[in-house]
């Protein structure tokens, strides 16, 4: 699959149906919602509702068990979590998964392969310019972590860093792939109100870009601050998606999440 066979900004990502079970528990069972480019939807739900898994099956990490994912009409339910990658479509994940042992500024030129591999596979001419691609890729995650207030601390060690700072490393490292669909799982927990101010900085801008961003998170001042749309999962399925008014003025949504519905298996 090209890139431009998912580009524009009126992508639309599609979960259809998925069901995935570890061992004796029923993760996902049934799964259906959609998102759009140059919007942001919010992921929320009680502990174990299946909000991760189901960002683990978007981006290849965990194959599904049934049911389809497609963007802008391709299946990537097939692909594998590179291949997705280099689609562009990126995501952070719950435990950051960054490279302890690697300078900020390591972490950030690492990400950014994806993203150099997407071009190269969508221009032959490109291939011979690999060298000369270095410079820029350093001017962009100057630029990325000047913006994430991160630019006096390119060249520490990451393990030396507080969470909020590897947090915000995690955020740098996905915007470093230029993504087209983008998810941040649980980008609130931890940090304080400046690396959360940097984070809806970073969503507005990739909103603006046309991007499309899905965002997990238990926090729902936080989703109303961010988001246009609002999916609420609950038991591995969806029990309802539409603007955040309506959906936290659904009195089963309530009660499902001040009763944490995630009692299952
Ligand atoms: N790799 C795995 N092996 C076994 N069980 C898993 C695995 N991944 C997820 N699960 C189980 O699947 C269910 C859904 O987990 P998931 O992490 O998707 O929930 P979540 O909505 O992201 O929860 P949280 O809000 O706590 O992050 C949970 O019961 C979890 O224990
Ligand atoms: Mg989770």
């Amino acid at each position: 699959m090209t890139t431009a066979a998912c580009g524009g900004t009126h992508d639309v990502l599609t979960v259809e149906d998925v069901s995935k079970s570890f061992g004796g528990v029923q993760a996902l069972d049934g799964c259906t919602f959609s998102m759009r480019g140059g919007g942001v939807t919010g992921l929320i739900g009680p502990n174990g509702a299946g909000k991760s898994t189901i960002v683990n099956i978007v981006t290849g990490f965990v194959k599904a068990d049934r049911g389809t994912v497609r963007l802008g009409g391709h299946g990537l339910h097939s692909l594998s979590p590179l291949e997705i990658a280099r689609i562009g479509v990126g995501r952070t994940f719950q435990d950051l998964r960054l490279f302890d042992g690697m300078t900020v500024l390591e972490n950030l030129l690492v990400a950014r392969e994806a993203r150099d591999a997407r071009e190269e596979s969508t221009s032959v001419a490109r291939r011979g310019k690999r060298r000369s691609a270095r410079r820029p890729n350093l001017d962009a995650a100057t630029e990325v972590l000047d913006r994430l207030g991160l630019g006096d601390g390119a060249d520490r060690w990451v393990r030396e860093l507080s969470y909020a700072e590897r947090k915000l490393v995690s955020l740098a490292r996905v915007l470093m792939t230029e993504p087209r669909v983008v998810f941040l799982d649980e980008p609130s927990s931890g940090v304080d109100l400046n690396a959360l101010d940097h984070f809806g900085n970073e969503i507005r801008i990739l909103r603006e870009r046309g991007a499309m961003v899905g965002v997990i998170e238990h926090n729902v001042e936080v989703i109303r601050m961010w988001c246009d749309d609002v999916v609420f999962m609950t038991r591995g399925q969806v029990l309802r998606q539409g603007s955040p008014d309506e959906v936290f003025a659904d009195s089963t949504v309530l009660s499902e999440y001040v009763g944490g519905g995630a009692a299952h298996a």
